[in-house]
């Protein structure tokens, strides 16, 4: 008998059932949430049932694991990698307009402070997305949902705050329900009212955090259209005070809180998001030796944005070696925005984890699936190929998990499941559909 075999009182336990096995992986990465590493399974194959993970282990013992349920899709995965779905934990889902114009600006050399402070920057795409019908918005999101499956993102964070009235932001908001209903990428919708300033509030930060604080929250909640609530803690956005006073306004409505902490510069963010028990601090490329004191231990997940740092062009990048070393889990996300990172290739993102962040390979894996998925307090549901957890799974082109940030600016992924279904296969088909 295999030492993997599990005894009951009656001997051997019974083969489990499952609608879709996925077999013959060269390298099975399960990444689980709990552990450390990938959770390499040489050979490896997953099975799932009614969506969720059953079973996982040996390509060998599936014929005698796994029972297989009258109509279940068998899939080889031809010696290729497989691994969980992508989670993308930092986003700016909806946006109208482009800021192409802004991007040539500060490439002949203004910076993107200067820029905002001209009337462009988050300001312009507000303007932007007020002015775009739902239908508008929603196409454009549905369009940046397809690309993100294509490269296996089978749950996103969504954020709101390019309306900043209360009106705005809750069209916002109900709009990433309607989108969550009519895609197979799972979307985490995130209040983040405390964006920017808008205009008619110009020097008087006060009375629009008062906004936020009793009209805009309450009514997010009441409608139950939001998860979290973030906030821009920076110079020329909100204060430390600010901050604390919406998400401690958040925490009260059930709002979990989130951070863009230390990003342009320190601002005290990294130590507000311990003191908040926010589940993320995103960004840090500015955080102190005392933010970083503050985060080791604090089970707050610091969320990296190489993607931002890259295309603003600034040097500056977020410790993440001394992160990791001090304890720190960290995720990597795209910061899919139209100002700081137009783009929805965390596969990229895991490249510049290793190129510019100094993280291996194991570490930018870990931290586009389960250590995302714990920014978003999902580690239970998905990020990892575990029993009970949600079967969003990929195979990629991949042989080795190594190649993943090695061979880079491409899409690796050939095939990809949500809840156990085919839902792409080498990006082309989106829609739901039975398995090959
Ligand atoms: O995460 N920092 C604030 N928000 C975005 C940028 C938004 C924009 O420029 O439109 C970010 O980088
Ligand atoms: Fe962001």
């Amino acid at each position: 008998m295999s030492p993997l075999t599990v005894m009951n009182a009656c001997g051997p336990a019974r083969p489990v059932e499952a609608d879709l096995v996925v077999t013959g992986a060269g390298e099975l990465l399960t990444c689980p949430a709990d552990g450390k590493g990938i959770g390499l399974v040489v050979g490896g194959a997953v099975a799932a049932k009614d969506g969720r993970v059953v079973w996982v282990g040996p390509s060998k013992q599936v014929q005698r694991r796994v029972s297989l349920a009258d109509g279940a899709a068998v899939v080889d995965a031809g010696g290729r990698v497989v691994m969980p779905g992508l989670v993308e934990c930092h986003t700016h889902l909806i946006f109208a307009g482009d800021r192409s114009a802004e991007f040539q600006a500060r490439v002949a050399g203004a910076s993107y402070q200067e820029v905002a402070l001209a009337g462009g920057g988050i300001a312009s795409t507000v303007r932007a997305t007020r002015a775009a019908t739902d239908e508008e918005l929603r196409s454009l999101a549905l369009g940046r949902l397809t690309r993100l499956l294509s490269l296996g993102v089978t749950t996103v964070e969504a954020k709101s705050g390019y309306g900043l009235s209360p009106e705005q932001e809750l069209r916002i908001l109900e709009l990433y329900a309607q989108l969550a209903a009519l895609h197979p990428v799972d979307v985490i919708p995130t209040l983040l009212a405390a964006h920017a300033l808008p205009d008619a509030y110009r020097g008087r930060p006060e009375v629009f955090v008062d906004l936020v604080t009793t009209e805009m929250i309450p009514a997010v909640a009441a409608r139950g259209v939001a998860r979290f609530c973030d906030v821009f803690c920076e110079k020329g956005a909100f204060t430390a005070d600010q901050c604390r006073s919406v998400l401690a306004a958040g925490a009260q409505y059930g709002l979990k809180p989130k951070l863009h902490a230390d990003q342009l510069s320190e601002g005290g963010g990294a130590a507000l998001a311990v003191e908040m028990g926010a589940v993320s601090a995103d960004h840090l490329d500015y955080v102190s030796d005392l933010g970083i004191a503050a985060l080791a231990g604090s089970g707050v997940t610091a969320v990296l944005l190489p993607g931002a740092a890259f295309f603003l062009g600034t040097d500056q990048l977020a410790p993440a070696r001394r992160l990791l070393d001090s304890g720190v889990r960290v995720a990597l996300s795209t910061d899919l925005n139209p100002g700081s990172s137009p783009t929805e290739n965390l596969w990229l993102m895991a490249t510049m984890g290793c190129c510019a962040l100094h993280m291996t390979a194991a570490e930018v894996i870990r931290a586009i699936t389960c250590e995302a998925a714990r920014a978003l307090a999902l580690e239970k549901e998905v990020g990892s190929l575990e029993v009970g957890k949600k079967a969003d799974i990929l195979i990629l082109e991949s042989r080795k998990h190594t190649e993943i940030p090695y061979h880079y600016g491409i899409n690796p992924v050939e095939q990809v499941f949500k809840a156990g279904r085919c839902v792409s296969v080498r990006g082309k088909e989106t829609e739901v559909r039975p398995c090959a």
